[in-house]
């Protein structure tokens, strides 16, 4: 069983919402969702699972809800009220300290829209989704709207220059065998770090596609597992997985905290190699990757990486990586559609 009061105690630290709340990427990510979609908002009721602080509650009365159910399970939420007085919106904004799923449905109204940022670093750490499809399934009126509605989570091959090149030379000095030393502890366990985007040495797989909507609390358990093959786009050293997700709202807006995006909180996860491997553009990387709820703890995932033999796994047609095979398909498509083999490559 998990220690819950020890989860909300965390979110009573000040520290993490400043955290938070200094993510102005994170934060108008969602106001500009929810002002993109004031029409849905206007006169309506919704709840902010999680509510924290209440920044997303006073957003979404400043769209025009009627009424919003601000739920929070920790102590914060004492601070919550004062931030609701302040902004003038206790007319609107209902506070509920609880856990969500200690609330009887029978005891609120139904909502239009559901909105919460439940995000963990990799997605789902913290598993605070399970909360909100609790709330979805108990709370949501049918037809109703989850801001966001879709989370996808990406993996991409990637150098990480700090667990490598950094070792190399230390202000004139050769550390080499810490570097060593220093990775075999790192890659036991998932680092949170910003990965440049020209790290990236291939582009994201989609690992996991998650309709909010509709998605079970049971499909979270496992994410992943399918064997990737990711093609190569410039030379460099595979030192590990760079793993990123973003959130879709219903305006079609996204929240990303890919490489290619503006830092957020959430940085990106790195599953670090313990040793480099050469690799040259066009050049398939194979690998599985999965992510697993931990039985005993629930909170938290276990993430396995596999290397594997590119050769040995199933390519996508067409694949535009070096192998023979590869390029014979590619050689295939491309007389059977009249253009030319560099064309394909090209594509
Ligand atoms: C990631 S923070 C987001 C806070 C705020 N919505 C924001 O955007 O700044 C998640 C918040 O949800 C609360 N929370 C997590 N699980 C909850 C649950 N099952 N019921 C009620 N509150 C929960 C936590 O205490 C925390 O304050
Ligand atoms: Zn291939």
């Amino acid at each position: 069983m998990e220690n819950i009061n020890q989860y909300f105690k965390s979110y009573e630290e000040l520290d993490v919402h400043q955290l938070m709340l200094s993510d102005t990427v994170r934060n108008l990510a969602y106001k500009n969702a929810i002002m993109n979609c004031k029409h849905m908002f206007k006169d309506k009721i919704v709840m902010d699972v999680g509510a924290g602080t209440g920044i997303l509650s006073i957003f979404c009365a400043q769209a025009g809800a009627k009424k919003i159910y601000a739920i929070e399970a920790s102590n914060l939420i004492k601070l919550t009220e004062q931030v609701v007085k302040e902004n003038n919106l206790d007319n609107n904004i209902t506070l509920i300290h609880s856990r969500i799923e200690d609330i009887d449905s029978n005891d609120l109204e139904k909502v239009d829209i559901i909105i919460s940022e439940w995000m963990g670093f990799y997605l789902v750490h913290e598993g605070m989704l399970n909360s909100v499809l609790f709330a979805r399934d108990n709370f949501l009126k049918e037809n109703g709207m989850l801001f966001p509605c879709i989370a996808k989570l990406y993996a991409s091959p990637c150098q990480i220059p700090s667990m490598y090149e950094f070792w190399d030379d230390v202000d004139g000095v050769n550390m080499k065998c810490v570097g060593k030393e220093y990775r075999k502890t790192k890659s036991m366990k998932p680092e949170i770090i910003v990965v440049d985007e020209k790290d990236l040495l291939t582009e994201g797989k989609l690992l996991a596609w998650l309709d909010l909507q509709c998605i079970s609390i049971e499909e979270l358990n496992q994410l992943g597992g399918e064997e990737y093959i990711s093609v190569c786009n410039k030379d460099g050293r595979y030192q590990g997985v760079c793993i990123w997700f973003d959130v879709e709202f219903p305006d079609g807006s996204e929240l990303s905290t890919s490489p290619f995006h503006k830092v957020t909180h959430w940085k990106q996860t790195a599953i670090v190699l313990p040793t480099d491997i050469e690799v040259t553009k066009d050049e398939p990387i194979a690998f599985k990757l999965e992510l697993t709820r931990n039985s005993i703890k629930p909170r938290q995932y276990n993430i396995e990486l596999v290397l594997l033999d590119a050769s040995e796994v199933e390519h996508e047609v067409p694949c535009p990586c070096h192998m023979t095979k590869c390029i014979v398909m590619r050689t295939y498509i491309a007389e059977h559609n009249g253009s030319s083999d560099e064309d394909s490559i090209k594509k």
